[in-house]
């Protein structure tokens, strides 16, 4: 069965209720726009909008991610929350990984790998975010590192379907610089990606299971990543923030 693209955006720390009501709303004519076309479209609001944002998405295919989540189901843990919770203000995925989290949130493969253990469990959709430094790059360590966050990240995970969950390969020196991968960069590392994942779920779960590409995708470079084999959607920061963009990106996915 052929993979189903997955534009993702993620809002980082961006927008109010009222902004995200609205762009919610407008996203509503883009998806009517697409008229039957097979893309899937996901928004990751911050927390706090997460149920504006599944009221105002409501009656549309459009999922709704939160940008994070915390593996107790529930407990004295200031600040986090649970994956029942995002479930219940209505979400169906959550990124888990980002390389934000990872750099100035102690997030580590351990943690990635409860997380998306808890999501799972849920029935949520865990967004899986891998991807490698600059330095780590140019001393060319990309295989190695991005074969530890899938391998450590992923360990023991009950995934028998393919959709279940979502990879999202985003190379650090590429996320909000402008400097994006070339398609061929991409399409190496995310087919070295499939191939890992063959091993720590089974080939026909890795056939069918999405991997994203993320960092600095813009209109006028989504189509020629999304033409690599093994590019499936694209996980979007910056150019998500704005109707207009999104809406083209969508459009070229
Ligand atoms: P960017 O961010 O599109 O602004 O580079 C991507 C991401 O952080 O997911």
């Amino acid at each position: 069965m052929p993979r189903i693209p997955l534009i993702a955006g993620n809002w980082k720390m961006f927008k109010t209720i009222p902004e995200t009501v609205d762009f919610c709303l407008r996203l509503k004519d883009e998806i009517t726009a697409l008229q039957g076309k097979k893309v899937d479209v996901a928004v990751a609001p911050p927390f706090n909008s997460l149920a504006a944002a599944a009221q105002a998405l409501r009656g549309t295919q459009v999922f709704l991610a939160a940008q994070d989540v915390f593996w107790a189901e529930s407990g004295a843990y200031t600040g986090e929350v649970a994956p029942r919770m995002l479930k219940d203000a209505g979400c169906c995925m959550a990124i888990v990984g980002h390389s934000e989290r990872r750099q100035y949130f102690h997030e580590t493969d351990e943690s990635v790998n409860r997380k998306a253990a808890a999501l799972l469990k849920e029935g949520l959709i865990p967004i899986v975010c891998v991807g490698e430094t600059l330095a780590e790059r140019k001393e060319k360590l990309t295989f190695r590192v991005v074969e530890r966050q899938i391998r450590d990240g992923l360990k023991g995970l009950a995934v028998n379907d393919p959709l279940q969950l979502v990879i999202a390969y985003e190379p650090v020196w590429a996320i909000g610089t402008g400097q994006t991968a070339t398609p061929q960069q991409a399409q190496e590392v995310q087919a070295f990606i499939r191939k890992l994942l063959g091993e720590v779920f089974s080939p026909p779960i890795a056939r069918g299971m999405r991997i994203l590409y993320g960092g600095s995708v813009k209109p006028d470079n989504t189509a020629e990543l999304m033409a690599m084999e093994d590019v499936d959607g694209a996980l979007v920061g910056g150019a998500s923030l704005e109707i207009k963009s999104f809406g083209q990106i969508i459009q070229r996915a």
